[in-house]
């Protein structure tokens, strides 16, 4: 037998999984072409990702989706896609290049009426839509600087209500996170979340590592029990 790379295994049942359970349409093809085009960073959650996020938003029938991270747009469409037609996602980047993708990919997709895009630290946009009480939302996305995870955890807590679903994406970081001697900021961070759910009363989280296009990762998920 030739030695296998697990890489190549793992990409080839993504991609038989994705041909059989989601089949990317043009408009979600497009924003991640776009995406490229425009050089943007190949970091998006995969197409099996995004319809696991977009299932998620659905069993929980989330009205209202807050995302930390937008880049192109590639989740925020998954996402947004679950919504009723008054549902609405704020989703908080910091680079108005990214966003600008975003904005292009979402009006391509005709779900730009339910989504905004705010450009900025997403510390400062979270901490000026608690001050200014925005609504709780159903379902929480956190995906961008993985340093400031479990600040985002926190803001993300007091834009929640009892019942939200708090996901945090790229957690174990090819199994790094396990290794407590790491000096790797986003290792860090992933470790930094995973304590502060564990810890925090507020919540009862789980974690799944994954493998597949993307390499080896995983996602955090905590259920909001109280605020
Ligand atoms: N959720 C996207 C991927 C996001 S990649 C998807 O799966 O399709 C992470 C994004 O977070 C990048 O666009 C990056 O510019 C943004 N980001 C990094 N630091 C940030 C900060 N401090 N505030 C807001 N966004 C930030
Ligand atoms: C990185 C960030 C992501 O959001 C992701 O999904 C994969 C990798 C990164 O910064 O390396
Ligand atoms: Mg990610």
């Amino acid at each position: 037998m030739p030695a296998v790379n697990e890489q190549e295994v793992w990409s080839a049942a993504d991609a038989y999984l994705e041909d059989e359970l989601v089949g990317e349409d043009a408009d979600l093809a497009a924003a991640r072409a776009a995406s490229s085009e425009a050089g943007l960073p190949d970091i998006a959650v995969s197409p099996l990702q995004g319809k696991f996020l977009h299932l998620l938003a659905r069993a929980t029938g989330a009205r209202r989706v807050l995302e930390v991270g937008t880049l192109g747009g590639y989740s925020t469409i998954w996402l947004a896609r679950a919504l009723p037609g008054d549902g609405r996602l704020v989703s908080l980047e910091l680079e108005p290049r990214h966003a600008e993708v975003a904005r292009s990919n979402l009006v391509r997709a005709e779900l730009a009426d339910r989504v905004e895009v705010r450009i900025g630290r997403a510390a400062d946009s979270l901490s000026a839509m608690i001050s200014a009480g925005e609504a709780p939302f159903d379902l929480v996305f956190i995906d961008a600087d993985k340093p400031s995870n479990a600040a985002y955890l926190e803001f993300a807590l007091q834009l929640s209500r009892p019942g939200t679903l708090i996901v945090v994406d790229n957690v174990v970081r090819k199994g790094a996170l396990a290794d407590r001697a790491s000096l790797d900021p986003a290792v860090i961070g992933s470790r930094e979340v995973i304590e502060a759910l564990a810890a925090d009363p507020r919540v009862d989280a789980t974690a799944l590592q994954t493998v597949g296009m993307k390499g080896h990762d995983g996602f955090a998920v905590a259920l909001v029990l109280g605020v």
